[in-house]
Order: C-alpha cells, then structure tokens, then sequence
C-alpha cells in the first residue's frame, strides 16, 4: 500500500541480531539509508521533468562475477557493483522502470528498482537473456571475468608443494550477443581500462556493436569503489564528450544525459 504511493521502505538487513539469532532483522547500514535518502531526493528533484527515460524498459548488468576453481575458492575483481548501482537510480529517478541483475556486492541495490542477485558469469548472461524480451534499453556495467575454470573441482583443493596449473576458458560475452539477440536495442557497455583508455574502448564499442560506451582508467586503487570517478563517453558515431572527475552518483547522472541525448537522437531519425 505505501509503495504503491511512492513510499521507499528500507528493508532490515541480514546479520547478527541483538537477540543472539543471527537472521533477517537487522537496520540497515548507514550507507544504504544515505543512499536511500538520496535517491528519494533525486526522484523528486526529477519529478515533472520529462524524461526519454519515463516508462522505459532497462536492463543492467552490474558489479563482479565470481568464478569458481572448487566450492570455496573464485577468481573475481573489484567491482564494487557502485557505477552500475548508481546507473540504476538515476534511471529509476528519472522514471524507468529498472531491473539490475548484479554479481556479490555489499551495497544494496537502489529503491525502485527490480533486483536479480547472480554469482557466475553464466548465471549472469543466463538472468540477462530471460530478462531481455522485456527491455528497451541494456546497459552493461558489470565487471563480467572475461575466462572461467575449465574444469573446475567438486572437493576442496588440498594444499601441496606443487606448482597449481589453473586453465580457464573464455565465457560468454553477454553484451556482444545481447546485441546480436536484438539489432535495434539501445546497447551501452563500459570500458575499464588501464592504458590506452579511449583507443580500446572504441575497438569495444565497434566490435561488441554498443551505441554508447562509458571509458574509465582503473588501476589497483583507481575508479573501483565510492570514490570520485573520470569518464569518457563515446557514442557509435565517434561523438564524445569527457567528464571531470566526479562522484559516481554524478557520473550516473552524466551518463544518464548522453544516453537521453542518444535516445532523442534516435526517435528523431526514424520519425
Ligand atoms: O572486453 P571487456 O570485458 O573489457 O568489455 C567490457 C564491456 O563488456 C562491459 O560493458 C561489460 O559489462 C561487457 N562484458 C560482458 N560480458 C563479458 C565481458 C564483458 O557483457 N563476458
């Protein structure tokens, strides 16, 4: 009932209880009801603005994949799930209706928006594929692992004095075939790059068939997590336009708006 009339409810937590149980019941950390407070800021602050966004469709991807070499062991990265979280306010903000299917992350997934939880990059291509017959717009900000075990143990690896030869073979890459399930959705994917940040992010945009991809230089302690991010976004005709360094909520917003002018673009064509 509240929901219904716009109410964002921020559900308790999993954890360790007062009580001594350990179970669903906890308040929820600080950083989700900021965040929560914040999102409900920007909702009203969009509200009344038209939007290209309102009523649309989107899909993201968001956050790391794990795969796994035994029960208890994965090769993953830093992805925080943090710009992809922030992608899906701010398109919620704006009035889209929004699902997130996202890898483990300790953030929660924003308000207003469908959550998909998924481990492995298979189970992400997998939650994607079912979701896409209901999407207008993907938007591929997830850090998806690129290779996986090839074999991987049913057991718990033991330890020994040898070396531990890992073979992994390459998984699906979900955006390229998102893009060749459906010729004319709108497609935005990320390039997280150590070097050569725009040169390979433009290779990537061609080659996976993107109308938009968002560039950031990464590095061990660079563009993962909350901190201030430094974008380049470039569109499948070569247009692009540079952002300053940025907060990721600032960052979502920017993007949002090249995506918007994108859109725009687009039903202006084909009218
Ligand atoms: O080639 P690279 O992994 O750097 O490409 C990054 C872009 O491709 C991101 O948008 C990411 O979400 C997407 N991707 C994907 N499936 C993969 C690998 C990357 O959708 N298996």
């Amino acid at each position: 009932k509240l929901r219904q009339r716009g109410v964002i409810i921020v559900e308790p937590e999993e954890g360790f209880l007062a009580c001594g149980e350990s179970g669903r019941g906890r308040l929820a950390r600080l950083e989700t009801l900021l965040a929560a407070v914040r999102y409900a800021l920007r909702r009203a602050d969009m509200q009344g603005k038209p939007s290209f966004l309102a009523g649309q469709r989107v899909l993201i991807t968001a956050g790391p994949t794990r795969e796994y070499l035994d029960p208890v062991r994965f090769v993953s990265n830093a992805s925080s799930g943090a710009m992809g979280f922030a992608l899906a306010a701010e398109a919620a903000a704006r009035g889209a209706q929004v699902r997130v299917v996202h890898g483990p992350t300790d953030l929660a997934p924003p308000p207003d928006t469908e959550a998909l939880p998924v481990t492995t990059a298979a189970e992400m291509a997998e939650a994607v594929f079912a979701a896409l017959d209901q999407a207008d717009i993907f938007i591929g900000a997830a850090a998806v692992a690129d290779y996986t075990p090839e074999a991987p143990a049913a057991q718990k690896q033991p330890k020994s004095a040898q070396t531990y030869e890992l073979r992994l073979v390459p998984t699906t890459d979900i955006i390229a075939e998102v893009r060749r399930r459906k010729p004319h959705l709108a497609v935005v994917g990320f390039a997280a790059e150590t070097h050569d940040v725009e040169a390979r992010a433009r290779e990537k945009l061609q080659r996976k068939g993107m109308d938009m991809i968002v560039a950031n230089e990464v590095g061990r302690d660079k563009g993962f997590g909350p901190g201030d991010t430094q974008l380049t976004i470039i569109l499948a005709d070569g247009a692009s336009r540079q952002t300053g360094p940025v907060a990721k909520d600032e960052a979502a917003s920017l993007v949002i708006d090249a995506l918007e002018d994108l859109l725009r673009a687009r039903s202006g064509e084909s009218t």
